[in-house]
């Protein structure tokens, strides 16, 4: 497994690989890199030739008063887990290999980044976009994998590929789970145990709106109030956002079983925001 720093050495080692005509998957992380990560990775290698993966806490898309100094970082064990699970290259630029100061030019999915997680984080999303623009224009890939979890980066780095006519297939990779239902997140690990224990509530507001639309529920307000009230009884528990939107468009849902929706869930636990999501499966009514 080759470590790069330089994108000049990164793409003179990756440009052998495409003349001949091997495919090349790329899965963008920040590093400290947990079970989550490694099934994007698992499936970039069962699709692709070459497995690339970045390692890169990207400043721009966090904001003045949030975690970038304290985001977790651990590469030597990153390193480990990569080679154990068959990856080509890292790319592990530091900040002055990606960006020149000022950073004069961004990428921004306007309709789809001021709404839900970007109403909280202002500029999070311009700077996800951006970064990840870089990344798809350094490395080049056939495939680049994201998880299903950032539901909302998800959607804007679909609609950034598609208007700006990235020659990538977009493979998403379902939320994976701790053994109590928790999304793996590298930011679990900077839970003390009692936030990380309280954590669960996420997934268990989750399952019961999941329960409530089994049981018939198509009301998207009760539903939201529902969760509202489990996660209220969790005092550690700061809900920062919970709606319910259009899977595809991400605009609000009033009622379920018109199109596929998806619960989008943000709390703090402490000084650690936790980030959800579940996709419905209320039976979607065929137009009349
Ligand atoms: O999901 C992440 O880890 C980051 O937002 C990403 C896509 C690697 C961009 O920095």
């Amino acid at each position: 497994m080759d470590v790069f720093e330089s994108i000049a050495e990164l793409r003179a080692a990756l440009s052998p690989e495409r003349r001949a005509g091997r495919s090349i998957g790329l899965v963008p992380t920040m590093g400290y890199l947990h079970a989550g990560h490694m099934a994007l990775v698992d499936r970039a290698r069962a699709a692709c030739d070459r497995v690339v993966v970045s390692i890169f806490v990207n400043p721009t898309q966090f904001g003045p008063n949030e975690d970038l100094a304290t985001y977790p970082r651990d590469l030597p064990a990153d390193l480990d887990l990569c080679r154990a699970h068959g990856v080509d290259a890292v790319f592990a630029p530091d900040v002055s290999a990606m960006y020149q100061t000022p950073i004069e030019t961004h990428v921004e999915v306007a309709s789809l980044s001021d709404i839900l997680i970007g109403r909280h984080r202002p500029g999070h999303f311009r700077g996800v976009a951006t970064v990840v623009a870089k990344l798809l224009n350094i490395v080049q890939p056939d495939r680049a994998f994201f998880g299903e979890k950032d539901f909302q980066q998800l959607a804007i780095v679909r609609r950034m590929v598609a208007d700006l006519s990235f020659d990538v297939e977009i493979v998403s990779v379902p939320t994976v789970r701790e053994a109590d239902g928790l999304a793996a997140s590298s930011r679990n690990a900077k839970l003390t145990p009692q936030d990380r224990a309280a954590a669960v509530a996420i997934p268990q507001a989750l399952a019961l709106a999941q329960a409530r639309v089994a049981a018939g529920e198509r009301d998207a307000g009760r539903l939201v109030q529902a969760m509202k009230a489990h996660l209220a009884r969790e005092p550690r528990c700061r809900l920062q956002s919970l709606d319910i939107c259009d899977a595809a468009s991400l605009a609000p849902v009033e009622t379920l079983g018109k199109r596929p929706a998806v619960i989008l869930v943000t709390a703090h636990f402490g000084a650690v925001l936790l980030i959800d999501q579940r996709e419905i499966a209320a039976p979607v009514e065929s137009p009349a």
